[in-house]
């Protein structure tokens, strides 16, 4: 399995929620490493230009509101399998759907349908996307990889 990097996103529910220590221990604990984080609070036009391939989407301008409410948690994750490994942990995009003791389980079961742009935490879906999104958010010198 390769060494990969991933965008991690904790979303302004789980922030509210006071759930960023728990969140991050979960990854530390799946043998994952954080290698760069930033808080920060997010535009209506950032936010537009991260989920723009959900553009044409129903949900796109709650999700955008959503997400530029207050502020998130952004992390690059690495370690073996790190995109797959941090979906894993993170669980269904429905957290209704999501199995128990995954993270959107745990954080946000009880969100009515309706509501299911709140689902705790965002993962990059491929290699591919991962290397867009870090870059998204973090320049080149704010990635600090280490030994173990
Ligand atoms: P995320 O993994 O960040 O990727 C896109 C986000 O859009 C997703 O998590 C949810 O927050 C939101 N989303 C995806 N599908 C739906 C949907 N059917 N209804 C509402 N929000 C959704």
């Amino acid at each position: 399995m390769a060494i990969e990097q991933t965008l991690s996103i904790i979303k302004p529910d789980a922030v509210a929620l006071n759930r960023i220590g728990d969140i991050l221990a979960r990854f530390e604990r799946a043998g994952l490493q954080i290698i760069a984080a930033r808080m920060l609070q997010l535009t209506p036009a950032q936010v537009a230009e991260f989920y723009s391939v959900h553009k044409d989407r129903p949900f796109y301008p709650t999700l955008v509101e959503f997400m530029a409410s207050a502020p998130v948690m952004a992390q690059v994750l690495q370690g073996e399998d790190a995109v797959k490994k941090n979906r894993d942990l993170m669980g269904a995009t429905n957290p209704r759907k999501a199995s128990p003791g995954t993270i959107r389980y745990d954080i946000s079961r009880d969100v009515p349908e309706a509501e299911m742009h709140r689902n705790a935490v965002h993962g990059s879906d491929s290699a591919e996307t991962a290397r867009a999104e870090i870059a998204f958010f973090f320049k080149a010198g704010e990635v600090l990889p280490r030994g173990r």
